[in-house]
């Protein structure tokens, strides 16, 4: 038997980071970097506190979604982070549903898709053997009676990360996902006052019980998202493709 454990070393690569400026895409970036990546970032802030080249992108701007594309083929990423993404609430009776539907739709699976197949397109064409790494969701495991588009959008996610890494391994282009559960970041300040909306909680109840409620007693923090990252980012996943990643405490059990 040989023990061959392959480096976490990201060094000569260069990786591509949407909503770089929230909880998960910052502590990401600065992983990526402190593992020797180059990193180009994007998001809609002004601007990015780091070291990363950073072009603010608002994902919803068709200008801004065509030029984001047209920079992943100018900077020919090997690593995708494809994490960018949006939150809403509200049950399947409301009206004006469409609406958050379309918002949620647009940035969460049509923009998320439009990067992803820029990424591999350029992969494929330069001869990288890439790793594009899609941002899921428990949410995309299971439906929730208030939450229907963000868990909808969050499975296509699921979906797409397997349909495009069978169509992308005879290129040698990996593709996989990660599904957080609850995680401690500023989309949670959100989230959290969406269910004292809806559901007549005091604001910080909800963050309390969701936290008290994953098996390891605790909401995660960005760091735990950004090290499945840097697995999925370098060679100690080389044999792993089409796959969701679940960091979530023991949330979901697949
Ligand atoms: N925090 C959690 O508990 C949790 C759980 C499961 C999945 N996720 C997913 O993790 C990813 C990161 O979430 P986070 O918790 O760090 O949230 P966050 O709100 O801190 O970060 C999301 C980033 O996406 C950016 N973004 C949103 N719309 C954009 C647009 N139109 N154009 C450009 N950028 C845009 C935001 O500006 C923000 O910086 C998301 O895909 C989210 O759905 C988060």
């Amino acid at each position: 038997m040989t023990f061959n454990p392959a480096p976490t070393d990201l060094s000569g690569k260069i990786a591509f980071v949407t909503g770089a400026c929230g909880g998960i895409g910052a502590a990401t970036v600065a992983h990526f970097e402190a593992l020797g990546a180059t990193v180009f970032a994007t998001d809609m802030a002004a601007s990015f506190d780091g070291p990363a080249t950073y072009r603010r992108i608002d994902l919803l701007n068709p200008t801004d979604l065509d030029a984001c594309c047209a920079w992943i083929s100018e900077v020919k990423p090997d690593i995708l982070f494809n994490n960018a993404a949006i939150f809403g609430m509200g049950s399947v009776l409301e009206a004006g549903d469409l609406a958050q539907y379309d918002l949620l739709f647009a940035v969460n699976v049509r923009a998320f898709y439009a990067v992803m197949q820029a990424a591999a397109k350029s992969m494929v064409a330069n001869g990288q053997r890439g790793s594009i790494i899609n941002m899921a969701s428990q949410a995309g495991h299971r439906g929730e009676a208030l939450v229907a588009h963000y868990c909808a959008t969050k499975a296509a996610v699921i979906s797409y990360t397997q349909s495009a890494a069978l169509a992308l391994a005879q290129h040698k282009v990996r593709v996989n996902a990660i599904s957080p559960g609850v995680i401690d970041t500023p989309m949670w300040a959100s989230v959290d006052a969406l269910f004292a909306k809806f559901e007549g909680k005091a604001i910080g109840q909800k963050k309390r019980e969701v936290g008290l409620a994953v098996p390891l007693g605790h909401m995660g923090a960005p760091e735990d998202v950004a090290r499945a990252a840097v697995f999925l980012a370098c060679d100690q996943s080389a044999y792993m493709t089409a796959q969701t990643i679940g960091v979530d405490g023991g949330n979901v059990l697949r």
